[in-house]
């Protein structure tokens, strides 16, 4: 599909179409290419990891919160992209409407507490729960996946556990196709595969 700002995006499965209000706020005039952006995006996610991670070893953060996912999803994109860190709010095909997002993630948040809480579920399974809900409440205009995956590897690291092996972004097409069907599959319920697969 064509975008607004005559950017060639690659529209692969399960990749979010940005709507014309969010495709205006690219801040980097260099960025001409698909190359270009994938590049301007991996340097402020590599960054925001660092930061993320200092964060963590200090113990100043609490990963599963509003607060810090808006701010680590500010971290990973905010050197590129104007809408950083703010909830979209415009409908998507994934997604919740966007009047539900702040509620949504109210209850998954604590729903999280509750899980550890209660010891409903293994650390993995609750870093895989809170990875498919994120992605699937969708809260941003772009960059749900990336920021989600790094959410789950953040939690499992402020607990001590070692991160899931998909890293912030599976480039490899087959690798990107399989995490699209396992996450599509988490949607109907049926968690297993796709906790299997962040181990694998
Ligand atoms: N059916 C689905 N249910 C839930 N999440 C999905 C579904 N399809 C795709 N996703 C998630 O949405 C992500 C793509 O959304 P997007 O905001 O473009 O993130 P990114 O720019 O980081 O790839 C995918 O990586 C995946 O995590
Ligand atoms: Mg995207």
């Amino acid at each position: 599909m064509a975008d607004p700002q005559g950017f060639d995006f690659q529209l692969d499965d399960g990749q979010t179409p940005l709507g014309p209000d969010e495709a205006r706020g690219l801040k980097l005039s260099w960025v001409a290419t698909r190359g270009d952006l994938n590049d301007a995006e991996g340097a402020n996610i590599f960054t925001a990891m660092r930061w993320a991670a200092r964060e963590i070893r200090k113990k100043r953060v609490v990963v599963s919160s509003e607060d810090f996912l808006r701010q680590l999803h500010a971290r990973m994109f905010g050197e590129v992209w104007e809408w950083a860190g703010r909830f979209r709010l415009t409908e998507r095909n994934i997604g919740v409407a966007p009047h539900q997002i702040a509620m949504q993630l109210r209850q998954l948040f604590d729903n999280v507490g509750a899980w550890q809480e209660f010891g409903a579920y293994l650390l993995d399974e609750q870093a895989a729960r809170l990875h498919h809900q994120l992605t699937y409440i969708h809260p941003f205009p772009n960059g749900n996946g990336r920021c989600s995956r790094v959410m789950a590897d953040l939690f499992l690291q402020s607990h001590g556990a070692q991160p899931f092996t998909w890293g912030p972004a599976p480039h490899d097409q087959r690798v990107r196709q399989r995490y699209l069907e396992l996450v599509r599959q988490a949607d109907t319920g049926d968690l297993e595969p796709l906790l299997r697969f962040v181990r694998s």
